[in-house]
């Protein structure tokens, strides 16, 4: 069966996760093969196929469920990688970390990480979910801000979202007096990890209470999903926020540093050749883009979503442009270019990327994008399919199940190269 192995991984997941790598027994391998073959990756490396047991709420272990971010990876991948490729004490970079999920694993594992993002919501959350807070702490914030709380009408000194063209779009009037209110009792906390826990809640109160779907990364508006009075579920987000937060090991602040930079320049010069494994998770071609994904957030923390934008990898999200792939991969080249001077020679870089299908076409977005790596600077050691089961966006699969095809239409890999 060409070079495809069925793997049967048992890795050291954290105890609580109860999730594995399992085999891909249960899917039809003809399947799996004609994704290879369409994407063109047959005789590349050596290929595995990987999915990850459990249901969200068992991936939802730490802090990994506090916020939901649309397109985080597995926390098992994460940890799987960690723990197959760096020892205690070893340094992990995750230069697009997203809503820090890398980070996380780093800290229960015992290594240190820096991760880096463009988009200040993303820096926020890796922040919040590796620093430890005492539960007390927190509830007696959100203790106060109960008490203090009201709407908040508009006036001179009244906060309201920046860079959102029309907000009644997507709050209810009442929503956004709601919101105004917190936001102000928010700002009041000046202890800053306490104040940046309760941004994190506050941002994961905006979507829920918006006009917006909760269930897909994309913005539609569907507004039975509007809340008027946002406090019950900022309270409910507090609530989550302080037991797991509570968790964590206290080294967070010593163990995973966290900064902003574009991947697609070059970093400082003193991260160079520090790094044993490197574990890179962009925006993928067409699917996301995360300043637009993240808008409502964005604006209630201050952030026009429009400043950020031009930060980001051209991911032509919205476009449907077959062609544009190109500068995605001149982007993303330009990245793994930029993360390689940061790896030890030997250390290993984890590119997490997909494939995409637009109206039937299959983009070979992984194909094309390892033609354009330096051989001489880094070697393919091995791809791995990603079968999706539970953590995908709703959009994703939906899509997988009109195709019928489990795991077919996403098209998404774990690459191993080895520097
Ligand atoms: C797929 S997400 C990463 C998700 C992450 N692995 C997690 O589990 O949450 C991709 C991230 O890349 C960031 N990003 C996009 N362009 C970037 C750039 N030029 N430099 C750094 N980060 C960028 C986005 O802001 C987003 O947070």
């Amino acid at each position: 069966m060409s070079n495809l192995i069925e793997i049967e991984r048992k890795s050291n997941m954290h105890s609580d996760v109860g999730g594995n790598y399992l085999s891909i027994g249960a899917i039809n391998s003809e399947n799996i093969r004609a994704q290879i073959r369409e994407a063109g990756l047959k005789g590349i490396a050596p290929l595995e196929a990987w999915t990850v047991q459990g249901s969200n709420r068992d991936l939802a272990y730490s802090t990994h469920g506090v916020f939901r971010f649309f397109g985080k990876f597995p926390p098992p991948i994460a940890n799987h990688l960690i723990s197959n490729y760096t020892r205690k004490g070893d340094a992990v970079l995750d230069p697009m970390c997203g809503s820090g999920t890398t980070g996380v694993e780093c800290l229960l594992l015992g290594r240190n990480a820096v991760l880096f993002d463009v988009n200040p919501l993303s820096l926020m959350l890796a922040r919040v979910k590796t620093r430890h807070i005492e539960k007390s702490l927190l509830e007696s914030a959100a203790q106060y801000i109960k008490q203090a709380y009201k709407p908040l009408g508009r006036s001179k000194d009244a906060y309201d979202p920046i860079g959102l063209r029309n907000p009644e779009h997507w709050f209810l009037p009442e929503t956004i007096q709601s919101l105004r209110g917190l936001k102000k009792i928010i700002e009041t906390e000046m202890r800053p990890d306490v104040r940046e826990a309760l941004l994190v809640a506050f941002a994961g109160t905006v979507r829920r209470v918006s006009r917006a779907t909760t269930q897909q990364g994309r913005l539609f508006l569907d507004a039975e999903t509007a809340i008027n009075d946002a406090l019950p579920t900022f309270l409910k987000r507090m609530e989550k926020l302080s037991a797991a937060l509570s968790t964590l090991p206290k080294r967070g602040r010593s163990l995973i540093r966290i900064y902003k930079n574009d991947s697609r320049k070059p970093f400082d010069r003193k991260y160079h050749e520090s790094t044993n494994l490197l574990i890179l998770h962009p925006p993928y071609f067409n699917a996301y883009r995360y300043s637009s994904v993240n808008s409502l957030e964005l604006s209630w923390l201050d952030h026009a979503h429009g400043d950020v934008a031009p930060q980001e990898v051209r991911e032509f999200f919205k476009v449907g442009k077959p062609e544009k792939v190109e500068f995605y991969l001149q982007d993303m080249a330009a990245a793994i270019e930029n993360a390689a001077a940061l790896v030890r020679p030997g250390g290993v870089i984890a590119l997490m990327i997909g494939d995409t299908v637009l109206r039937g076409e299959h983009i070979c977005v992984l194909k094309n994008l390892l033609g354009k790596i330096k051989k001489e600077t880094l070697s393919v050691e091995k791809i791995a399919l990603r079968v999706p089961r539970y953590t995908e966006a709703t959009w994703v699969a939906s899509q997988r199940r009109k195709e019928g095809r489990l795991g077919a239409t996403l098209c998404d890999y774990v690459v191993i190269l080895r520097k």
